[in-house]
């Protein structure tokens, strides 16, 4: 059911498309039928050419001949398509459970619209309550800039735990820019801007999954058919 709802926000997003555009592609479940549905259209004909947000979603691609640049040749992107792990009123995100935030994040910032395709479950009323908030940070100085992290947690009222992904025990995650990440558990984030902001003081702290007013529309699939919301 869940991957119906998916692929039905997905192909929502194809009716942004037009011949020539610029692409970003995102990751994640949800983006993966979003990929394969353009690749059905790049083998009936449709001209584009995409930018993909890991290497996950590049070979995914490449398997389907979606024709790849990146952003040393192209200077801006048309369009974004990615998934969310939560959605809030004003479709401010968060991002990066699937490990890929940022790529994501400079893909969007690099495009001049960004589309959301997701279920119904990521829609929450304020961010924070269900998923952790990802942070990508560098490996040098791990501890030190965990625990200034953890300062920053406090001084927002963090509820929960703060930890290092892992693939295994002792096996930290490591993301396609070598970076590591860490979970950090906040329950409901009251000032996502201030937040924002304290996170990327940290030196260690390579980007966030806090997407801001990057998002304009989204298309969420609901028993009751695919919902449009604009910001
Ligand atoms: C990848 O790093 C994430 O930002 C995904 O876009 C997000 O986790 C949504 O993934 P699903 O579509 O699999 O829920």
């Amino acid at each position: 059911m869940s991957e119906d709802l998916k692929r039905q926000a997905a192909a929502m997003a194809l009716t942004n498309l037009r011949p020539g555009m610029r692409l970003g592609l995102g990751t994640g479940s949800t983006a993966r039928h979003f990929v394969d549905l353009l690749g059905e259209k790049v083998a009936a004909g449709f001209d584009c050419i995409c930018v993909p947000t890991s290497e996950v979603t590049a070979r995914q691609a490449l398997s389907l001949n979606i024709p790849l640049s990146d952003l040393e040749t192209l200077d801006r992107l048309d369009l974004t398509v990615d998934g969310a792990d939560e959605i809030d009123p004003d479709l401010n995100l968060i991002k990066g459970a699937g490990g890929a935030l940022l790529r994501e994040k400079i893909v969007a910032a690099a495009s001049d619209a960004m589309v959301v395709i997701a279920d119904d479950s990521k829609l929450v009323p304020a961010l924070g309550p269900r998923f952790p908030l990802p942070i990508e940070v560098n490996r040098f100085g791990l501890g030190a800039t965990q625990r200034a992290v953890a300062d920053v947690m406090a001084r927002h009222g963090a509820q929960g735990p703060l930890r290092l992904r892992e693939t295994a025990p002792g096996s930290p995650y490591v993301t396609d820019g070598g970076h590591l990440l860490l979970d950090a558990f906040f329950g409901r984030i009251s000032q996502p801007e201030a937040l924002s902001r304290d996170l990327l003081d940290i030196a260690g702290v390579v980007q966030h999954g806090l997407f801001l007013k990057m998002c304009k529309t989204a298309y969420v699939a609901t028993p009751d058919g695919v919902r449009t919301l604009t910001s």
